[in-house]
């Protein structure tokens, strides 16, 4: 695996699951990692900055003072509620919209124009439910659909310069995601995972270490991973207990 010794990667939502996990894997692998996320007191990375992928002002304080960066992994993102459409909240929605979808686009946005070297990559952490709809999680289905978009263009406007865009699509993965979900009620956060082997945020952040330490003309366009127990967006397995 290519050694990643002299650059520095961002790392948003580096304070939990997949962004942590992430940003501790680039660093073993030599990367100065600076990391951002609003629990700043949660972050363990060399660098720890406050960051709120919603507020501009805050998004653009954290890229001046981030300075030169060759990796850009965009890990901040939550979903919110698990109820059918017709009873979801436009509070949610634009919560969920502000950070997957509107913090991805401006933090990519500010730093390709201020900060990214090349050659530069940049790691979208989108997921199954941009590719596969399940029930009763249309507004975050939609925020991840509009981020495999986003990715999809920024690939066609980014051609030509040396700059990799990746996507990593995770079905399951057992981190603080569901705890925010059903904000706070950890029972409900328990039972989402229930009798499957559900992926790990480092199994997500080893996928991501991969593309990031392939040699630099090579692009790992998109990464699917699903657990052993998920076939896709809306099927699960669940084993039975022993
Ligand atoms: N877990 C899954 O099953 C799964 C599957 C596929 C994809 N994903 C995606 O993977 C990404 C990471 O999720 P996770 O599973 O690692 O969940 P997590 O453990 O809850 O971590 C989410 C991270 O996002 C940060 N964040 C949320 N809102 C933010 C904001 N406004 N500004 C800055 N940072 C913010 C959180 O930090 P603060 O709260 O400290 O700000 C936290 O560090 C998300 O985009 C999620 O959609 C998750």
């Amino acid at each position: 695996m290519r050694r990643l010794d002299g650059t520095t990667a961002i790392v948003t939502g580096a304070s939990s699951g997949i962004g942590a996990a992430t940003a501790r894997m680039l660093a073993e692998q030599g990367a100065r990692v600076i990391g951002g996320a609003r629990r700043v007191e949660r972050l363990e990375t060399e660098v720890a900055l406050a960051l709120d992928v919603t507020d501009p002002e805050s998004c653009r304080a954290f890229v001046d003072t981030a300075g030169p960066c060759d990796i850009l992994v965009n890990a901040a993102g939550l979903a919110l509620g698990r109820e059918p459409f017709d009873r979801s909240s436009e509070e949610d929605e634009r919560a969920v919209f502000e950070t997957n979808v509107n913090g991805l686009v401006r933090m990519t946005r500010l730093v390709l124009q201020s900060s990214l070297r090349e050659p530069g990559h940049i790691v979208n952490t989108g997921s199954i439910a941009g590719r596969w709809a399940y029930p009763n999680g249309a507004t975050y289905i939609a925020s991840k659909f509009a981020v495999r978009g986003f990715t999809r263009a920024l690939r066609e406007d980014l051609l030509g310069r040396d700059i990799r865009v990746t996507t990593v699509d995770a079905g399951l993965v057992e981190t603080g995601f569901s705890v925010v979900r059903f904000r706070g009620d950890e029972a409900a956060a328990k039972a989402v995972y229930e009798g499957t082997r559900p992926l790990s945020a480092d199994d997500v952040a080893d996928a991501i270490l991969y593309a990031v330490t392939r040699p630099t003309h090579v692009v790992v366009d998109e990464l699917v991973l699903m657990s052993i127990d998920q076939s896709s967006g809306a099927r699960v397995h669940r084993r039975a207990a022993d």
